[in-house]
């Protein structure tokens, strides 16, 4: 088979799109960050998100389909994002999606966003998880366990009961003053620091659940701990109190932690499903040095994959067809359905 993807993806802070031929061979990877427009305030704001998406779509699909050497007569199929995500965001990157489509005539693929996370790990050029696969999904928004018995079949078997892991080191990050997004940013402070300086919770949840708003939190009392100061301190003003040697000892002992109960969770998922063949990282936080290392056995999409791309929209778009699912209709793609799978512990994405 011969099928050429345009992947789209505009869930949150980046712009991109990319051409992936049989959903392993990355012919273009386009994508536009925006990250220096929200380090300056601290985090994404949606409605400016949403404007750069819109400035930025025409010209990054552009350069995606010039770079992989295509026209529209090459292209077999267009896939987006359809949810989760930013409300505003994932509105520019569909539209543009459903308009491309009828315009060019093409079926649209609508995918969901963790499941293009997961794909990633198919784009590592021929070296293929083998099913059944276990996905540790690790983002900004989610921090779930996936069985994966063939392709396209997904089981949410854990899942967090409250914020996700990206989002907690995003947060620990603004505790400690480092800048936006802050999963880099502790990940280099943490080079210099002292990861048993600070000792730090594992939450207790059944099963193979996720908690980590408790660790954001014991990080923030420790912090206030250690500089003396009590607990009704502004955690918006102890970055001015700390030492740099201070911050990289609770970047290093944070990450030592979160990386500790990511792993011991999917220890617990390779025992209760003995007949897992693959173990696939998929999401920003995969981009983690310390949690790749933590974890050898493991597949890990390339680096530059991690993070948010239209590549890995186009693969899991390629696995959807292969599996027999039936293109969208452009006019009537809403972005909401399957959102509501999401928490229900169990269930398909
Ligand atoms: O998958 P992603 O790009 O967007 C979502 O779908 O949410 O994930 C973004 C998250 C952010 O929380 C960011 O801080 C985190 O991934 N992240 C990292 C690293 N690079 C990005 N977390 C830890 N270490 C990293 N090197
Ligand atoms: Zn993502």
């Amino acid at each position: 088979m011969d099928m050429k993807i345009l992947g789209i993806e505009t869930s949150c802070d980046e712009t991109a799109a990319a051409v992936v031929q049989d959903g392993t061979e990355i012919l273009s990877n386009v994508v536009v960050s925006q990250i220096d427009i929200f380090a300056e305030y601290g985090g994404v704001i949606p409605e400016v998100a949403a404007r750069s998406h819109l400035e930025a779509m025409m010209p990054v699909i552009r350069k995606a389909l010039a770079d992989a050497e295509c026209t529209w007569d090459d292209i077999n199929a267009i896939a987006v994002t359809h949810a989760p995500g930013l409300l505003g965001s994932l509105l520019i990157g569909t539209l543009t999606a459903r308009t491309l489509a009828i315009l060019h005539d093409k079926p649209l693929y609508a995918v969901h966003h963790l499941k293009s996370h997961v794909y990633a790990n198919w784009l590592t050029g021929g070296h293929a998880p083998q099913f059944p696969v276990l996905a540790l999904v690790v983002s900004g928004g989610h921090t779930q366990i996936l069985y994966m018995p063939a392709h396209n079949k997904f089981e949410i078997v854990g899942t967090t009961h409250d914020d996700a892991v990206g989002e907690c080191f995003d947060k620990v990050a603004k505790i400690l003053g480092l800048p936006y997004p802050g999963g880099p940013a502790i990940a280099k402070a943490a080079l210099n620091g002292d990861a048993h300086k600070y000792k730090l919770p594992h939450p207790k949840v059944a099963g193979l659940d996720f908690s980590f708003s408790g660790l954001k939190t014991a990080v923030l009392r420790a912090v206030q701990k250690e500089l003396g100061l009590p607990i009704s301190h502004p955690s918006y003003d102890l970055k001015n109190h700390l030492t740099a040697s201070q911050v990289a000892d609770f970047a290093a002992s944070f990450q030592k932690t979160a990386i500790e109960i990511l792993c011991e969770k999917l220890t617990a998922a390779t025992e209760q499903y003995p007949d897992v063949q693959s173990v696939v990282i998929a999401g920003g936080v995969s981009a983690n040095r310390a949690l790749r290392d933590a974890l050898p056995e493991a597949y890990f999409p390339t680096p530059a994959l991690s993070g948010d791309n239209g590549a890995m929209v186009a693969a899991a778009a390629y696995y959807e067809i292969v599996s027999g699912v039936e293109p969208t209709d452009p006019y009537a793609l809403n972005i909401y359905p399957r959102i509501s799978v999401e928490n229900t512990g169990t269930g398909t994405i």
